[in-house]
């Protein structure tokens, strides 16, 4: 398949280098990416015989979604996917990680494989593996079929009983598509959907039992517990999920299967000791809590101090079973914050979390200067341009983990990117998104020195995102794409600076773009 040049969205007829980096910057398998997930982009929520998930209820819920926008039409990708996979073919990348919607595989509670929706994402499958992009599969990313969560016996990430349907789903894709896709990812991000979805509520199934943002929640959820019995259900699902790829599927597809962690980096406010410990707890409290089980079969001893008997247990089978049930770690990777010691709640709207880590956030900017308290999930300053937090975290990992268990799991950044700074930019102005190619050009940086100095096996780099899409309970108007999508008027796709810069990048030919 042609690959198109992009030409500048200036009018300039002078093509400057935007890129600082090229591929000889980074290792020669070093796989370069984009990523998005189903309700995100796919929109057709009612078609082929898809059901709803969490995310079709809570954002037909008004005053959920920032600018009251839903998942219902998104960025069509459903019916553009093959226009799309051309946007890829065009920027040069060797991968797509993706998502499955599990409502479309099973619709409804008898079971029955849904042949539509089969047929879709083998659609999308053949036609990336024909134009030569490899799929990166997400089996999970936040959309719980609404049958599931309703069903009272599995009550969704509530109960144990979520395992099973879990790996029955996960078996299913298995099957379906593992003679093409080599790449697995079982759940996206973790803590978000336990902190966001049950502790702040703000993300689907918005449980949690306290006044989140400016809005009044129904308090249906026990914030104080529910989160960690969601990531522990979650965790348990994945390392089974797993166990089955290993012994049914692995030793003839030969693929490889993971799962994708977040982690904002966390710098001490002060020198002080007490704040020195409240950022490592912040980091415990973030990437360990997922971490620490899947390589070292247990929770982090700060959040069983801390959090006590709310914080379930691991048998020891199901420690046994975490314990090195991945093949590779995926790092969402955007930010960094300040962590600062406290000793009682600063806010009472967040009670678990503020209580439990015992830590006031601050944000930083790009040279490390304090800029603000962190803002709420539905405004749009939560990330700060802090390239240089990715190598202190994969230093952080690699101290924590051992060098052993870290250089025995390979990392691919399966998530870095950022929002446009205004909310809803016109066309003209979100296509010189300057400040996105500034920020991308100083992840590649930190990220290429840290590999060549310190020799960290991070194999791949995926950019989030491809299209501006359904920024969850920001809506439509939070941007994150290379390409713009005009959502009023048939969603049509626009090259921004940023596509060409990574286009550039991505390119074989040298300099002569
Ligand atoms: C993390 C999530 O995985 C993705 O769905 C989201 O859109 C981005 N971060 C940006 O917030």
């Amino acid at each position: 398949t042609a690959r198109r040049l992009l030409s500048c969205c200036c009018s300039s007829k002078q093509q400057p280098r935007l890129s600082e980096l090229s591929r000889d910057d980074f290792p020669a398998n070093f796989v370069f990416g984009v990523a998005t997930s189903a309700y995100q982009v796919e929109g057709a929520v009612l078609t082929d015989g898809r059901s709803m998930s969490i995310w079709d209820s809570f954002s037909h819920i008004p005053g959920n979604i920032y600018d009251g926008s839903t998942g219902d039409v998104a960025c069509d990708h459903y019916h553009r996917y093959k226009s799309d996979t051309q946007l890829m073919v065009d920027l040069g990348i060797d991968a797509y990680r993706l998502s499955i919607s599990w409502s479309r595989i099973f619709p409804d509670t008898t079971g029955a494989v849904n042949q539509a929706g089969v047929s879709f994402y083998n659609k999308v499958i053949n036609d990336l593996v024909h134009k030569g992009i490899k799929p990166y599969l997400t089996l999970y990313h936040w959309d719980m079929p609404q049958h599931l969560e309703n069903d009272p016996e599995v009550m969704g990430w509530r109960t144990k009983r979520i395992i099973t349907h879990f790996v029955h789903f996960a078996e299913t894709c298995f099957k379906l598509f593992g003679d093409r896709v080599k790449n697995w990812i079982t759940i996206n991000e973790i803590w978000s959907i336990a902190v966001d979805g049950y502790g702040f509520g703000t993300d689907a199934p918005g449980r949690c039992s306290a006044v989140s943002g400016t809005k009044k929640k129904v308090y249906t959820g026990d914030s104080a517990t529910e989160p960690y019995i969601v990531a522990h259900n979650a965790l348990l699902s994945h390392a089974a999920a797993v166990k089955v790829y290993r012994e049914k599927f692995q030793p003839e597809q030969k693929g490889r299967i993971g799962m994708v962690a977040n982690s904002k980096w966390y710098e001490p406010f002060s020198e002080q000791k007490e704040d020195i410990h409240a950022a490592e707890r912040c980091l415990e409290f973030e990437l360990a809590w997922i971490l620490d089980p899947i390589l070292m079969g247990d929770y982090p001893a700060s959040m069983r101090r801390f959090v006590a008997s709310r914080l379930p247990c691991l048998t020891e089978a199901e420690s046994k079973e975490l314990k090195g049930s991945v093949d590779f770690v995926g790092l969402n990777y955007y930010t960094a914050n300040y962590a600062q010691n406290i000793k009682e709640e600063v806010n009472p709207s967040s009670r678990w979390y503020s209580t439990d880590r015992q830590a006031k956030l601050g944000c930083v900017g790009a040279d490390g200067e304090l800029i603000g308290e962190t803002m709420g999930p539905a405004d749009i300053g939560w990330i700060y341009n802090c390239p240089w937090g990715l190598p202190k975290l994969l230093g952080w990992m690699e101290a924590r983990y051992g060098k052993r268990e870290f250089e025995a799991h390979p990392i691919i950044i399966a998530e870095n990117g950022c929002m446009d700074l205004e909310l809803d930019l016109s066309l003209k102005k979100a296509l010189h998104d300057e400040m996105r190619v500034k920020y991308l050009n100083g992840t590649l940086q930190h990220l290429s020195n840290a590999i060549k100095d310190y020799g960290y096996d991070v194999q791949g780099f995926f950019l989030w995102s491809l299209l501006d899409n359904f920024e969850w309970s920001s809506g439509l108007v939070c941007r994150f794409g290379l390409y713009y999508v005009d959502h009023q008027r048939g969603n049509r796709r626009y090259p921004k600076l940023s596509a060409r810069w990574y286009q550039q990048l991505l390119s074989r030919e040298g300099m002569q773009m």
